[in-house]
């Protein structure tokens, strides 16, 4: 039962939940008309303390598309947080106007702060390096439907693997299901921390590797997952612009790669994935950001309880 729940880790639903949130996302993406209305007289608050495209866009996008309604701020600056007000207080405050809410920060923790003050489901949306749990229910969507499973895959992560909080999460989640084994493709300096490897990763007898050229690898891994190198996270300038191209995956590489094989990039991408890479049918980057509204409409339903 899904109903009132708060999503701020992957791990808060059970794998059979995520099956359920899936299913629906199925029977959405089949006929999404008959979910025209399933939210009529519902409101969506998003506030969003840090910049966004496709989460935001794609949960206003799925509200809409239900016939909820959305209300919300992109730039903490034009509310009261600008004033100083908590988390605490604006999630109080926001829980008397909407029936759900969805919460990025920059700092690590403050959507699961916010869901201790909310009487309302209230939805992490990315907070800082930590977790970003919707976009993990839309990788594991995407992979789903390219794959057929969620088990059995040899699964390469490349790029900012300690900043980058949608690797985090997707590991976690990957964790659950049987026989995957993780390719983890970083320069040293940004390599998967260690918290995850001890407690996610070794805990749970996963196997995986940690390899720092990606043409050696390329040709072993079911998916590739491509990462930016967050420059938001970085303390020191020189540091993003010595890493930020370490790797770019251009039709050379593909050329290596299996033609099974999938490319995932939560996006935006910067120069990690060329443009000529675009056109490539194994490349599912978009269709990846569509299956982000789709699961999203079907986890606030899940979530408000509607039928
Ligand atoms: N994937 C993702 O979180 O994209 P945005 O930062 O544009 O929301």
């Amino acid at each position: 039962m899904l109903k009132g729940k708060h999503l701020i880790d992957p791990m808060d639903f059970t794998t059979d939940e995520i099956e359920e949130i899936f299913k629906l996302a199925d029977q959405i993406i089949s006929c999404q008309r008959e979910f025209a209305h399933i939210c009529d007289g519902k409101l969506l608050a998003t506030l969003f303390y840090e910049p966004s495209t496709r989460t935001r866009f794609s949960f206003e996008a799925a509200m809409l598309r239900l016939g909820g309604q959305v209300i919300g701020f992109s730039e903490p600056n034009s509310s009261s947080v600008s004033k100083g007000e908590s988390v605490a207080d604006t999630i109080k405050t926001v829980g008397c106007y909407a029936d759900i809410a969805v919460m990025r920060h920059p700092k690590e923790g403050a959507p699961k702060v916010a869901s201790m003050y909310s009487e309302m489901p209230v939805i992490n949306a990315g907070d800082g390096g930590h977790q970003h749990p919707t976009q993990t229910l839309t990788d594991l969507l995407t992979i789903r439907s390219a794959k057929g499973r969620l088990n059995d895959l040899t699964i390469g992560c490349c790029g900012d693997l300690k900043f980058g909080r949608t690797v985090h999460s997707l590991i976690k989640a990957l964790s659950r299901y049987e026989n995957n084994k993780l390719v983890l493709i970083s320069p040293s300096e940004l390599k998967v921390p260690d918290y995850i490897k001890k407690e996610i990763l070794e805990k749970n007898n996963i196997e995986f590797i940690e390899v720092e050229k990606l043409e050696d690898v390329i040709d072993k891994v079911d998916i590739l997952y491509m990462t930016r190198v967050q420059r938001e996270r970085f303390f020191n300038e020189d540091d993003y612009i010595r890493l930020r191209d370490r790797y770019i995956l251009d039709k050379e590489k593909m050329n290596k790669a299996s033609e099974e094989m999938i490319v995932l990039h939560p996006l935006p991408r910067v120069n990690e994935i060329s443009c000529e890479v675009d056109d490539d049918p194994r490349a599912y980057y978009f269709k990846q950001a569509k299956y982000g509204m789709y699961v999203r409409m079907a986890l606030i339903a899940k979530l408000l309880g509607v039928k």
